[in-house]
């Protein structure tokens, strides 16, 4: 193989390396691929509740300008895709990470489900 060949040959395989790394994801967190957030903590939820979502939902999640939370069932899924896709006045992604896992725990309490 001429020499010239060499170089460019060792570039493709450093990128198809790159690329197949970043696609089996083995730096993202785990918290961000796929499933609902779970294993949060209800009271670093109920802050994070406080801060994030509170000003819509109530503090206790009796609804305002946002629906009632308390008492509604809703489970892991629908709370955790609500805050990944967000609807209507709800900006999608409010909260991720420890965070989402965090207010997950804490709205599916107060759901009661
Ligand atoms: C800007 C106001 C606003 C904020 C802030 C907000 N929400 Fe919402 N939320 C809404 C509205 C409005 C809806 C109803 C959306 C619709 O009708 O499509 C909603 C819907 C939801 C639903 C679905 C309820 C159901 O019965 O299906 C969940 C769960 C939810 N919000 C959780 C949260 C959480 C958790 C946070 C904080 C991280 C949050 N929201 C922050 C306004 C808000």
């Amino acid at each position: 193989m001429p020499r010239i060949w060499r170089p460019l040959l060792v570039g493709a395989v450093i990128v198809l390396a790159v690329f197949l790394l970043a696609q089996a994801q083995v730096f993202e967190p785990s918290a961000s691929t796929g499933g609902p957030a779970t294993g949060g903590d209800f009271y670093a939820g109920q802050l994070v509740f406080e801060r994030e979502c509170a000003a819509c939902h109530g503090l206790q999640g009796e609804g305002g300008s946002g629906p009632r939370l308390e008492g509604t069932g809703l489970g892991a899924e629908v709370v955790s895709s609500q805050i990944r896709q967000g609807s209507g006045v709800m900006p999608a992604g409010l909260v991720s990470g420890q965070d989402e896992a965090d207010v997950v725990a804490y709205v599916v309490s107060i759901a009661g489900s």
